[in-house]
């Protein structure tokens, strides 16, 4: 392939506005894969995705182009995710690329992502080709939206493309669109070699699967490679294509995309964001790499059975291998004994992380409400990070409590404003901006702690504007708040596992409504149970679960003994979800109590 027939760029969207249907119409039209073989959305592959309906694990696919002018050009599409969970992820595939589709669904306009996107793809100086999808739908309106584009982003619409990805129509514009816009790639064929890993997956034959973008020279099978990374060494065993199956293709030139395997046994030495280069001709310098993953929300997981300890460890590592942003370490709970502390990007990502734990090792697990990472100054002029509240030194040691703040975009219609402004209110936000679009439409910044956006702020929002607001957020340092460490104790013992920290402020409220949802939540044992929500050791709430009066199997007495087995049948899969902590069993709801209380 001449360098100056290959295109590699991206689509970027708000979530639903139709991106991996638009990838899956330009995958038919190009014969990428047959009708027949087309199941729907192939770039999601994922079941979770595919049942979510959210792009999370990019991929990427070579496409085949007959152009108009009657050459044939070699198309690269690298999928993205579309949640503000993984924009990180985003990123790291607009680096691989040179220009991007920018998809805007034509009844509801630019949304908080496609701004959010915009910029990470100004910031890589990628072309960007606006495309509005959904013309099909009776709502439609895609002159608004264009002047929307122009208004808000600032960018040309004389040139955008009206498309229905449902139908196919505009499938063939934008592709023409694609050769004519996008810049060939650059970079010297006779360099030594420079290629960015963007994603990997692990194989169980292959070892480490890198996703790469050649930006400079060639690899092929049997060249020996370095990454610059760990200066670690490995022979190329197999490099090739996506289409979107792997496809060997022995070597991958310049400009192109594609995969390599090297017998890398562990992901640690093939990081997302390395430079691979010919070991033998080393390049002088990497790439700029990616910035590091931080994660934003930790929580706790325990097996309820503590046998299960040793699977849910061998789970975390094998999940490790395919998402590097997963980060977890060993951690013990008075509570709940030997389990991980686990670091996400959001919500989202722990929730997955959770479902696919459950589901794809089978583990029944714990787990704990989510929290942020807090930075103490102690009184000896210390300063620490913490990513578990009891983890919070004794009161009278700690001097400052910072916690991590947002800058968060919402757009809405402008009926919405004052919804939107109150929950930002009650959320202890700042203010910050707002800005009119076209349409009657909103764009409102505010800054927000990230601890208060965690806990169910986007569910509020989308409910509080009939689903119309969209958020998006980026982290913007810490500063200090007026925060408390709040002890919940269940038969006279701190349960390490229920401590938040939380602003002073709603402390007393928070405490009162946890007491009274706990007290729903764990059953009825042989003797009475005080619940207690304490602050340093002042007891701020107190509920009791009472004793049980009755036995199960009383009603039973003298009855046939089927009966009587199904009903300890019954209370035993109602035990499978309980942890026993001390002589009380607590259900798995307890411990998520925290998240749903407003
Ligand atoms: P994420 O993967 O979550 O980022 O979403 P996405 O942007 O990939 O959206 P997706 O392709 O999953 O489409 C969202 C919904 O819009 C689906 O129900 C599609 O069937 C529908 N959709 C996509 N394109 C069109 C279109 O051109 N017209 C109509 N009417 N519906 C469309």
């Amino acid at each position: 392939w001449d360098q100056d027939r290959i295109r590699n760029f991206c689509i970027i969207a708000h979530i639903d506005h139709g991106k991996s249907t638009l990838a899956d119409r330009l995958l038919e039209y190009t014969g990428a894969l047959s009708e027949r073989e087309m199941t729907n959305q192939v770039l999601d592959q994922m079941d979770l995705e595919r049942e979510r309906g959210i792009t999370i694990k990019m991929q990427a696919v070579r496409l085949n182009y007959l152009a108009g002018d009657g050459r044939e050009y070699q198309l690269n599409l690298i999928d993205t995710p579309g949640h503000v969970d993984f924009s990180y992820e985003v990123s790291r595939s607009l680096a691989a690329c040179e220009g991007a589709l920018l998809v805007v669904d034509a009844a509801q306009g630019i949304e908080a992502q496609t701004l959010a996107n915009v910029y990470l793809a100004l910031d890589h100086n990628l072309e960007i080709i606006p495309v509005i999808n959904k013309i099909d739908l009776p709502g439609a309106d895609p002159e608004r939206v264009k002047r929307e584009i122009e208004d808000v982003i600032g960018m040309d619409t004389s040139e955008c493309v009206l498309a229905s990805a449902k139908s196919g129509e505009g499938v063939r514009n934008i592709l023409e669109k694609i050769v004519a816009k996008i810049p060939p790639p650059g970079g010297l064929s006779q360099a030594s070699l420079k290629a960015l890993v963007f994603d990997s997956h692990y194989d169980p034959y292959k070892g480490v699967i890198a996703y790469i973008r050649i930006i400079e020279g060639s690899v092929s099978k049997g060249m020996q490679i370095k990454m610059m990374a760990t200066g670690k060494e490995f022979e190329v065993s197999d490099a090739g294509i996506f289409r979107p199956t792997l496809l060997s293709v022995g070597e991958l030139r310049t400009g192109e995309v594609g995969f390599i395997a090297a017998g890398i046994k562990n992901v640690k030495d093939c990081q997302v964001g390395d430079t691979v280069t010919d070991a033998r001709r080393p390049a002088a310098v990497p790439l700029p790499g990616y910035r590091k993953v931080t994660p934003m929300v930790y929580c706790g997981l325990y097996p309820v059975d503590n046998i299960q300890y040793d699977d849910l460890k061998d789970a975390l590592e094998k999940l490790k291998l395919n998402d590097a942003s997963l980060i977890y370490e060993p951690e013990t709970s008075e509570a709940l004994g030997f389990g991980f502390r686990c670091g996400f990007l959001g919500l989202l990502h722990m929730e997955i992380i959770q479902e696919r734990l459950e589901r794809e090792y089978d583990l029944n697990l714990i787990t704990t409400a989510p929290n942020v990472v807090y930075q103490i100054t102690t009184t000896d002029g210390e300063v620490i990070e913490i990513d578990n509240p009891s983890k919070l030194p004794p009161a009278g040691k700690v001097e400052i409590i910072e916690e991590p703040f947002v800058k968060a975009i919402i757009m809405c219609p402008k009926d919405f404003v004052g919804a939107v402004m109150e929950l930002c209110q009650e959320r202890r936000g700042t203010f910050a901006d707002m800005e009119y679009m076209s349409a009657g439409r909103v764009i409102l910044t505010y800054n927000l702690p990230l601890s208060e956006i965690i806990f169910d702020f986007f569910d509020q929002l989308k409910s509080r504007t009939r689903g119309y607001a969209s958020l998006d957020y980026e982290l913007s340092g810490y500063k200090e708040s007026n925060l408390v460490k709040l002890d919940i104790m269940i038969a006279g013992e701190v349960l390490d596992a229920l401590s938040v920290i939380i602003h002073h402020d709603k402390a007393y409220y928070r405490g009162r409504q946890l007491v009274e949802k706990l007290r729903g939540l764990i059953p009825r044992h042989l003797f009475e149970i005080p619940i207690q929500a304490t602050i340093g050791n002042h007891i701020i709430a107190r509920e009791t679960v009472k004793a049980v009066r009755k036995n199960v199997l009383a009603k039973c007495y003298g009855g046939d003994i089927t009966r009587k087995r199904k009903l300890l049948e019954k209370q035993k899969e109602g035990k499978k979800r309980m942890k026993q902590v001390g002589n009380v069993e607590i259900p798995q709801e307890a411990f998520m109590a925290v998240l749903s209380i407003e």
